[in-house]
């Protein structure tokens, strides 16, 4: 095979095909925000999520230690674009207000989203989204090294997760591949994903399996 030709670049973002979340967290007031998000991924029973300080999710994080983690699917992309330029923050950062970000204050209205009570967490979960995952603050992020940077790497223990029924295995805890189809995030366009294209070893169901 003949090499490919190679370049060094410099993208202004890395969102290479990161899934996009809905990250719920709870208002001073009791209400939940719902921030879009696309720096995540899952150890075990360990989140690790991205979250910049300007936004209001780190800080109802920092307040309340809970979240919900809601994965929407592809065809939901409509639905968090209309959250893109909205912020929890009563009062606007310069930075996001510079770039079109407003204040609301009921996302879920904004997005055509409907809550459903968490069982272990204060903040709301997601109806439309096929997994949510309730999680609290496995330990106080460095906000040190925070500042620093502009963003919090925050790390989640997974309390609970709840699934569409539809994209469940029947009478298992296995998610079906073929109707999961999350919704990507990839310099910033939103994606899906293809039909599996093959199965790890240690898949405990086979491939295309209903
Ligand atoms: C698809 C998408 C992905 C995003 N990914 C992130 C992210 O990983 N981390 C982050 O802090 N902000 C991310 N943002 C921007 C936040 O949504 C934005 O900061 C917003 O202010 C968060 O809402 P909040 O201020 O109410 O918490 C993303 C936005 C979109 C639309």
């Amino acid at each position: 095979m003949s090499a490919v030709a190679q370049r060094v670049i410099e993208p202004s973002v890395l969102y290479f095909g990161t899934p996009v979340a809905l990250i719920s967290s709870v208002n001073p007031d009791g209400g939940s925000n719902l921030s879009p998000i696309s720096s995540v991924w899952a150890l075990a029973d360990r989140l690790v999520i991205g979250l910049g300080l300007e936004g209001q999710a780190i800080a109802n994080l920092m307040r309340d230690g809970g979240c919900v983690v809601n994965l929407p699917n592809a065809e939901l992309w409509p639905h968090v674009e209309r959250l893109a330029r909205a912020t929890g923050r009563q009062a606007v950062p310069a930075g996001k207000a510079a770039m079109g970000y407003s204040h609301v204050a009921d996302k879920f209205a904004l997005a055509g989203l409907h809550r459903l009570r968490s069982e272990l967490v204060n903040a709301d979960r997601v109806s439309e989204c096929p997994l949510q995952i309730e999680a609290r603050l496995s330990q106080t992020p460095d906000m040190a090294a925070a500042e620093a940077r502009g963003f919090a790497i925050v790390e989640l223990t997974v309390l609970r997760v709840h699934a569409h029924a539809t994209i469940t295995h029947l009478d298992s805890h296995h998610i079906d591949t073929t109707r999961w189809q999350p919704l990507l995030y990839v310099f910033r366009h939103y994606c899906g994903t293809s039909a599996p294209q093959g199965a790890n070893f240690r898949a405990e169901t086979p491939l295309g399996q209903t």
